[in-house]
């Protein structure tokens, strides 16, 4: 505990009466990532769970809430079921049977293990069968009786390139290929998206910053010069029936977290809700598309409650390892080298769905913008507004716990970086530039620019 204590500028280990330590914090807390939200103890003593813990400030009663929707995101759920048993609704095609079957303990997905959604994008033109039974996801798996829409292969390519120094280094690029379709051959033209389940830290803060901060960046990248120029999605939001600022998933296809979760019961695990009522297909049905065999939605409203009140309530880690003269550095190069224009570090929240995320004084180290990065990262599913090369800039918190969580640093959309300085070296597009500036830094630069990343 006293050396976990060591090196986290926020605690101090302190001596108890009876001569038990205590990691107390400091009140460099107050100023933690995720404002007041922020985890108490270091990151490192919650070893696994360090993405799973509630927001520091949640009252008892959202406590409560968030004990009870986290047994529903992490327990497996069933199919619709008349004995009554719960979670139910699972299927007919779904990717996991839990959230957390890709959500690894609230974290990072990898490909080729647990957490890849793959997206699909049938081109126009497909007849409505093939349609229906396809959907907008390529699930591997089905309830019995139901044949799984496919399954994904992928192949990694060598992408050599070399530091202007003349180190060389090696990149990794996944070439996406489908096999074993259910319903007959994916036809031509089929668009394809593999994406990593993100880690779950602080999304009810990002979900309160106010609409009016993330225009504010696209106006700021607007004026300034250079090719840095973020994009604010629209897309429509079920809940309120209007159109609102894209800012969940890898393309920011969702503006809140009410349409983010909904949707990901509803396409990664094949429970209805009200706002996505259409149940793709039916057991046994292969395709064609009948009524509904169970009860529609499938998700009760107290349910669904608590699943957001989880997603909601999830705090922000500490920062570790703040106060080295390397990790201070790298922050240093971190705003020379741009990167700080698209992750841009502070904002204070607006009003939360809590009051304990109102006004918290936060730093995500995102834009919420989307931008160009490039034919290297582009795929063949532009999504709601996004076009195939652009993706929406993801936060950096919590991007240096992932090995401490899931065991892997695989980073980007389609986790093909193995590690901070890979995702760097793919930033192409508007974050040329960015990607140029560490070419040319000295090895030592490299590394304090990764502590830095890697503190956050
Ligand atoms: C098949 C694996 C899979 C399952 C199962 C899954 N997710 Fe996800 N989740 C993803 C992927 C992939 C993304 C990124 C989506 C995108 O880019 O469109 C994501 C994104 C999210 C986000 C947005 C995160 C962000 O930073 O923008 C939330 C919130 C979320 N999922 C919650 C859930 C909940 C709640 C469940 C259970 C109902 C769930 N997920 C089930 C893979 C999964
Ligand atoms: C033009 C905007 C832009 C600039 C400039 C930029 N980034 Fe990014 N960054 C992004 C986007 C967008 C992604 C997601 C790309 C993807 O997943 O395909 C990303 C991804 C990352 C990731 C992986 C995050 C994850 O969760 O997988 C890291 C780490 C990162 N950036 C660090 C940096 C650093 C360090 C710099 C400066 C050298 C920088 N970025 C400059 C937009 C930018």
């Amino acid at each position: 505990m006293i050396r976990k204590c060591i090196g986290n500028p926020g605690f101090r280990a302190s001596l108890l009466a009876g001569g038990f330590w205590f990691c107390a914090a400091t009140a460099a807390w107050a100023g933690g990532p995720g404002g007041e939200t922020t985890a108490r103890a270091p990151a490192a003593t919650y070893g696994r769970q360090a993405f799973a813990q509630p927001a520091a400030n949640l009252d008892r009663a959202s406590h409560r809430a968030f004990a009870e929707g986290s047994r529903l995101f992490h327990n497996d759920w069933v199919e619709a079921d008349p004995t009554g048993r719960q979670p139910a609704g699972l299927g007919p095609h779904f990717a996991a049977r839990a959230c957390a079957g890709c959500h690894v303990h609230d974290g990072r997905g990898a490909p080729g293990a647990a957490g890849l959604a793959v997206r699909l994008a049938l081109p126009p033109g497909t007849p409505q069968d093939v349609v229906a039974a396809y959907g907008e996801q390529l699930t591997p798996l089905a309830l019995a009786g139901v044949a799984p829409r496919g399954q994904l292969r992928i192949r990694w390519q060598a992408v050599p390139g070399r530091f202007a120094d003349g180190q060389r280094y090696t990149l990794r690029r996944p070439v996406l290929e489908p096999h074993a379709p259910g319903y007959g051959p994916l036809p031509n033209g089929t668009g394809l998206s593999a994406r990593v389940a993100p880690q779950l830290v602080g999304l009810g803060l990002l979900d309160a910053v106010a609409e009016e901060d993330i225009l504010a960046n696209e106006r700021a990248q607007a004026a300034q010069p250079g090719p840095v120029r973020g994009r604010a999605g629209k897309v429509f939001e079920p809940f309120d029936g209007r159109e609102v600022v894209g800012r969940f998933g890898w393309k920011a296809s969702t503006g809140s977290l009410h349409h983010q979760i909904a949707s990901a019961l509803f396409h990664d695990m094949g429970v209805t809700s009200p706002q996505f009522p259409g149940q793709p297909v039916q057991r046994g049905q292969g395709g064609q598309g009948v009524q509904p065999v169970v009860p529609q939605p499938e998700l009760s409203r107290d349910t669904f409650l608590l699943m957001l009140d989880y997603q909601f309530g999830l705090g922000v880690p500490a920062r570790r390892r703040t106060e080295t003269a390397q990790v201070r550095r790298g922050e240093v190069l971190f705003t020379q080298a741009q990167c700080a224009t698209c992750h841009r570090p502070a904002y204070t929240t607006g009003k939360g769905w809590f009051p304990a995320l109102s006004r918290q004084a936060i730093r995500p180290y995102t834009d919420l913008l989307l931008h160009d990065m490039g034919a290297g990262l582009a795929d063949s599913h532009p999504s709601g507004q996004a076009g195939g090369a652009e993706w929406r800039t993801p936060p950096l918190w919590g991007v240096g716990l992932i090995p401490q969580v899931n065991g892997h640093q695989l980073l980007l959309h389609d986790g093909r970086a193995r590690g901070v300085l890979e995702a760097i070296l793919w930033h192409g597009g508007e974050a040329d530039p960015s990607r140029r500036q560490v070419l040319r830094m000295s090895p030592g630069e490299r590394r304090a620019l990764v502590a830095f990343v890697n503190s956050l």
